[in-house]
């Protein structure tokens, strides 16, 4: 069985991200994602709408999900690797490079992003029609 693991904020659940975990899915037999929780946030300075025991359900309920766990720290990727047993190491492409170091460890891949559209841009857009 291969195991497939990303990380990601998912906030405001959209299509970019339906399509990462699809292709991330995609790359394996068992999908794990580590959704940032709100102290983890705090700390990168970015602050969510939904907080991240509901961003972590709706992640949980998409059906290329198998396994959803908190992302609490910057570090905490080498221990969920060998914790898991993952094969892949999956991020958007906007990390390209920021991750090579997890290829001690499996293998690590950059899905290109979809066009158009992020949490970001969805929060301006609504702040822009109030
Ligand atoms: N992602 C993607 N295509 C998009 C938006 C996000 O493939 N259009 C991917 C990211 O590269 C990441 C994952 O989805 O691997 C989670 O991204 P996240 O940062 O939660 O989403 P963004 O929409 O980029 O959020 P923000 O604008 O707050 O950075």
């Amino acid at each position: 069985m291969k195991t497939v693991i990303t990380y990601g904020t998912f906030d405001l659940f959209h299509i970019g991200h339906l399509n990462l975990l699809r292709r991330a899915k995609e790359l394996g037999d068992y999908l794990i994602v580590a959704v940032s929780s709100d102290a983890f946030n705090a700390i990168k300075g970015k602050q969510c709408a939904i907080p991240d025991y509901e961003r972590m359900e709706i992640v949980k309920a998409i059906k290329y999900v198998d396994k959803v766990i908190l992302e609490e720290s910057w570090d905490q990727k080498i221990s969920d690797v060998q914790k898991y047993d993952v094969d892949v190491f999956v991020m958007g492409d906007d990390w390209k490079g920021k991750f090579d170091f997890l290829k001690d460890y499996c293998e690590v891949v950059y899905l290109p992003r979809t066009e158009g559209i992020s949490t970001t841009q969805i929060k301006e857009e609504m702040k822009g029609s109030m």
